[in-house]
């Protein structure tokens, strides 16, 4: 779908469409970089794990309970989405959003929030009665994003320092 912008000027030829893996994948995983180091603070990016990353796409590209889009400008990806379908205690079949990305040039210009949209309006459609995510609450951006989209706390993961115990 093409797309006229959420909000004030910018390239005219930003579009939502779903990844082609053999096109996209080299920018899916330069992303990955900064959405995994910065979500996982101390984390290192390696070629090991874009390799691993690489083959899990691949392989998840061919299958209906995956989602896959980019943000594209007309030349390559400046964003990306990955929605997929699960099961959970409660709920047969809910969306889970497992990795959202924009490039750090068109942030904070409704771009997040449009990859968003297309993620519910993605499990909707195949039925999902809710979508969730997991989002580290160092990213202040992110959260704020969740936040102002409608999405709520439903559990929260606590974690304590265990170091001094070896000392
Ligand atoms: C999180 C991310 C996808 C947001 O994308 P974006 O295009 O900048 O988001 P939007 O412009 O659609 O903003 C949507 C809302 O997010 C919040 N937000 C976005 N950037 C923000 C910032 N710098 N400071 C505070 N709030 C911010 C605001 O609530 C904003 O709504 P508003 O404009 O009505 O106030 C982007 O920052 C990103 O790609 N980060 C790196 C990857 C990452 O960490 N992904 C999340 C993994 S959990």
């Amino acid at each position: 779908m093409a797309l006229e912008s959420p909000s004030q000027a910018r390239l005219p030829l930003l579009a939502v469409r779903e990844l082609n893996f053999h096109r996209d994948i080299e920018t899916i995983l330069r992303f990955q970089v900064e959405i995994y180091e910065t979500n996982f603070p101390g984390f290192r990016v390696t070629a090991t794990f874009l390799r691993d990353y690489r083959r899990q796409l691949r392989r998840v590209s061919r299958q209906w309970s995956e989602g896959l889009f980019v943000l594209d400008d007309g030349q390559q990806p400046r964003g990306f989405l990955w929605v997929g379908l699960i099961t959970t205690l409660i709920s047969p079949t809910i969306g889970y959003i497992k990795n959202i990305y924009i490039a750090p040039e068109l942030r904070g210009q409704g771009w997040g929030r449009e990859l968003l949209r297309t993620a519910e309006q993605w499990a909707a459609e195949r039925g999902a009665t809710e979508i969730e995510l997991d989002a580290s609450v160092c990213n202040e951006e992110a959260v704020r994003m969740y936040e102002s989209a409608g999405y709520g706390t439903r559990r929260l993961r606590m974690a304590k320092d265990l170091r001094s115990f070896g000392a």
